[in-house]
């Protein structure tokens, strides 16, 4: 078995969908017994909220699927977090494009919308649920846990895993 493959989750403040992306999968990889293989992460392209806990709305939306985001701690993203990990997901058009913007033409190919990865939708963007409504993280939680049941066939199924 190769080495682990590591995921970062990347969304602007760090407080509502990464960390819900970074939850969720996290529950899935526990569910599965794939979280000795792979290592996660989050971060935001921004430095609004470092160290912050998620926000509340985000952690009752979880909590009620049963995911605990209270761990989480906002942290920006920087462009040693391109070097390290396999897979940087963006959130959002917005977000990617943050990120292209501080990668090294190398890892750029390491940088996609997380929602690639979704099979029940063609949305490409996880719609920013800051300044709307609880229905919004709702939203949120959907489009990731589709895209994190996609994320992990994928990586099941690409070659890191085979010997
Ligand atoms: P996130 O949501 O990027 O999903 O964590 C936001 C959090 C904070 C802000 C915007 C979006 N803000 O403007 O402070």
């Amino acid at each position: 078995m190769d080495r682990k493959v590591k995921v970062l989750f990347v969304c602007l403040g760090n407080i509502c969908r990464s960390p819900t992306a970074e939850g969720v999968f996290r529950s899935l990889l526990l569910t599965k017994n794939y979280n000795e293989l792979i290592e996660i992460d989050s971060a935001g392209t921004h430095a609004y909220h470092v160290g912050k806990s998620p926000d509340t709305r985000a952690q009752i939306a979880a909590k009620n699927r049963g995911i605990d985001l209270s761990d989480l701690r906002g942290r920006q993203v920087n462009a040693t977090d391109l070097d390290y990990y396999d897979y940087v997901l963006a959130m959002d058009y917005e977000n990617y494009e943050n990120l292209i913007a501080i990668s090294s033409d190398d890892n750029k190919h390491k940088i996609k919308l997380f929602l690639e990865f979704a099979k029940n939708s063609n949305e490409k963007e996880v719609p920013d649920p800051y300044f709307g409504g609880d229905q919004g993280f709702e939203r949120v939680l959907d489009l990731i846990e589709d895209a994190a049941n996609g994320l992990l066939e994928t990586i099941l199924e690409s070659r890191a895993f085979k010997s």
